[in-house]
């Protein structure tokens, strides 16, 4: 048995009336599971999304908060892939209530990595969901070829920046979309092509001028919203939109006949677990990657343990990179 502290909402509401650190213990990880001493965890939209009651996997509180963190394993199941004192990072249990934002959490095994040499915690803890997302949208779903043209939107935040340095690495001409010049500089810096501003930009004819009128071939969204209507206007006959998320507060507005006249395709993805195989597959390819530094977390704000609440008010007008909760 392990006990210590967890951010937990209580109820839904603003994360600074809604989430509170409570004392904790933690049983042995049931098989399936490990169960790591946090060193940081990783936040985003999604945060923003459980505390309001948007979250669409989620039933109603109280419940752990915090969808990823990097640790060591303090206990593993007879049988595991992995042992105590291993540095991990990983999907944690929070669709059963047990969150990343605590001073332990229970990490899924199979959605579990050894941490590259290299790698800092922080960077650790920021990697899983983001990378384990786009891998499942531009290997699994939709998958991008070298030479084809993606579009990400959101590129400096969490899964937008993973999707951008994955779409690099699979060969791919990258047009990062983003809402500010420090975000641009951050896309640029992590691989970007081509950075464009949504907010001062028009998207559908800085799209035509930079593929010569074909458009984008992948269009990776996990804003949703107008942005993401500006961006499908300028996608690619035969193209894909990959529909990831709403951090805009809305899904992209979909049209049938727009797809049949334009001929493109949605794709629907959810990053969640389909087989053994295909997770043992994607988490060696995602830590090789990694280990040759090929794709990484580009890092935005470290908070402390105390800011939680805080933090994930910020979720809602993220700055540039990947927000993360730092433990003591
Ligand atoms: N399908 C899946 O398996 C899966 C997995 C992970 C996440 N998601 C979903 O993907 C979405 C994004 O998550 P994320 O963690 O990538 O988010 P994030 O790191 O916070 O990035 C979202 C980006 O969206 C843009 N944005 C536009 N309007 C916004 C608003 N009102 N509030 C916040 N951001 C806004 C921001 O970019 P600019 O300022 O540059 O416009 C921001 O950088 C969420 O809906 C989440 O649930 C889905």
């Amino acid at each position: 048995m392990f006990s210590g502290q967890a951010w937990r909402l209580e109820r839904f509401g603003p994360p600074e009336e809604s989430v509170e650190l409570r004392q904790m213990t933690w049983a042995e990880p049931s098989p399936g599971q490990v169960l790591v001493r946090v060193r940081a965890a990783g936040a985003g939209y999604p945060d923003v999304m459980m505390t309001a009651g948007r979250f669409p996997l989620l039933g109603n509180p109280p419940f752990g908060l915090g969808e990823e963190a990097a640790g060591e394993v303090v206990a593993a199941p007879a049988g595991s892939r992995f042992a105590v004192g291993e540095r991990v990072t990983g999907i944690t249990a929070f669709l059963e209530g047990w969150g990343g934002y605590a001073e332990y959490a229970y990490l899924r095994e199979e959605s579990t990595m050894r941490v590259p040499a290299g790698m800092t915690d922080e960077e650790a803890a920021g990697f899983p969901i983001a990378f384990r997302t786009a891998y499942a949208g531009l290997v699994e779903r939709a998958p991008v070829e070298a030479g084809q043209t993606l579009l990400v939107l959101g590129a400096a935040g969490s899964s937008g920046g993973a999707a951008l340095q994955l779409g690099k690495a699979l060969g791919a001409t990258v047009i990062a979309v983003a809402g500010s010049q420090e975000k641009l500089d951050l896309c640029t810096r992590f691989g970007a092509d081509h950075p464009i501003n949504h907010r001062t930009e028009d998207l559908p004819s800085r799209i035509a001028d930079l593929t010569g009128g074909r458009g984008a071939d992948v269009v990776f969204d996990p804003v949703g919203g107008d942005t993401a209507s500006a961006a499908l206007r300028g996608i690619a006959r035969n193209g894909r939109i990959v529909l990831i998320g709403l951090a805009s507060g809305r899904p992209v507005a979909l049209d049938a006949m727009d797809l049949l006249l334009r001929n493109y395709s949605a794709v629907g993805v959810l990053a969640t677990p389909v087989s053994p195989e295909a997770e043992a597959a994607a988490w060696g390819r995602l830590a090789e990657l990694a280990g040759d530094r090929r794709i990484s977390v580009p890092l935005g704000r470290v908070y402390d343990f105390a800011e939680v609440p805080r933090m994930i008010a910020e979720q809602s007008a993220p700055g540039a990179g990947k927000s993360v909760v730092r433990l003591p």
